[in-house]
C-alpha cells in the first residue's frame, strides 16, 4: 500500500516527491469537505449555530454524527430546521438561549477581510440575529466564493414590502440595479414574511460603511453585507484541500 492511498481521488507525484491531486473535486464535493471540517469547531455539550444553504445542509448531515454530544442547535432558517429535526438534533429558540460558541454558515461571497455576502438563500435576516449572538463565526464556502471585492454577487436585501420601489431607486442612485426576488410568478415571501431586493452593479469597496448606510435606509430590514458579523474563520473548500483562512479572533 502506497502513501496516497488514504487519500480520496486519484494523486499525481511529481519528481521532487511532490503529490497534487488528479481529480478536479466537484462543488460538491468541495461542500461536503468544508461541511466536514467545520466539526472541529463545534464545542461539546453546548448549543451550535447553523446557517442555511446547501454548503451548511452538508454540514448538517456530518453534525447528525456527533448529534449525541451536542444540546442542539438554534436555526438561521425553517429549511435548516427541518434538516436538523429530521436527523435527530433538537432545535431550540434564540430566545430561549443565552450566547452560543459558534455559529456556522455559508456566504455568496468573501473578501480577504472576512466580510461577506449572503442572503442567496433569502434566510439573511435570521442569519445575520444567530451570527450576532454567537462569539464565533466560522464560514463554510468553496472556493468560487473567494473575491477581492463585494458585489459579483447580486446583494440581497429583505424590505418591508411598502418600501420597495422607494429602495429601487435609492439602490439606483448608488448605481445599482434593484429586482425584486420572484419565486413560481410572485414575489418570493421569507421566513418572516417579508421580501428581497437582490440589487446588480455594486462594487461595495468599504463594506463596514456600505452596511451602517443602507441598513438605516426606511424599509430595510436587513441588507446582505455582513460586514460588523463578518467572519472570524473560513473553512475554504480547494482543490488542494481545505484551507483555513483566520480574520480575526473570536470574541
Ligand atoms: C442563505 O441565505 C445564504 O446566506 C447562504 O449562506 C448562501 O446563499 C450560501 O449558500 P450555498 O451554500 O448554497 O452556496
Amino acid at each position: 500500500a502506497g502513501a496516497l492511498d488514504n487519500l480520496p481521488g486519484d494523486w499525481v507525484g511529481d519528481d521532487d516527491g511532490r503529490f497534487s491531486p488528479m481529480t478536479t473535486w466537484t462543488q460538491d464535493e468541495l461542500k461536503t469537505m468544508v461541511g466536514q471540517a467545520a466539526l472541529q469547531y463545534v464545542v461539546r455539550g453546548q448549543l451550535v449555530g447553523v446557517g442555511t444553504g446547501s454548503t451548511v445542509n452538508k454540514f448538517i448531515d456530518a453534525l447528525a454524527t456527533m448529534r449525541d454530544q451536542i444540546a442542539g442547535a438554534v436555526s438561521s432558517s425553517q429549511a435548516s430546521t427541518e434538516r436538523l429535526r429530521a436527523l435527530g438534533i433538537e432545535v431550540f429558540d434564540a430566545n430561549e438561549v443565552g450566547e452560543l460558541a459558534v455559529y456556522i454558515d455559508g456566504a455568496d461571497e468573501i473578501d480577504p477581510r472576512g466580510y461577506m455576502i449572503k442572503g442567496g438563500g433569502a434566510a439573511l435576516t435570521r442569519e445575520k440575529i444567530v451570527a450576532a449572538q454567537s462569539r464565533q463565526f466560522v464560514c463554510i464556502a468553496d472556493a468560487s466564493k473567494q473575491v477581492q471585492c463585494l458585489g459579483r454577487f447580486p446583494l440581497p436585501v429583505e424590505i418591508i414590502p411598502m418600501a420597495a420601489q422607494r429602495l429601487v431607486r435609492q439602490f439606483a442612485a448608488l448605481g445599482g440595479t434593484a429586482q425584486l426576488r420572484m419565486k413560481d410568478g410572485q414575489a418570493l415571501r421569507t421566513d418572516n414574511g417579508l421580501q428581497i431586493l437582490d440589487v446588480h452593479g455594486l462594487r461595495i469597496s468599504d463594506p463596514l460603511a456600505f452596511e451602517s448606510e443602507v441598513s438605516v435606509w426606511p424599509g430595510v430590514v436587513t441588507v446582505g453585507v455582513f460586514a460588523h458579523q463578518r467572519a472570524h474563520i473560513c473553512l475554504l473548500g480547494t482543490p488542494q484541500g481545505v484551507q483555513t483562512l483566520q480574520f480575526a479572533q473570536a470574541l
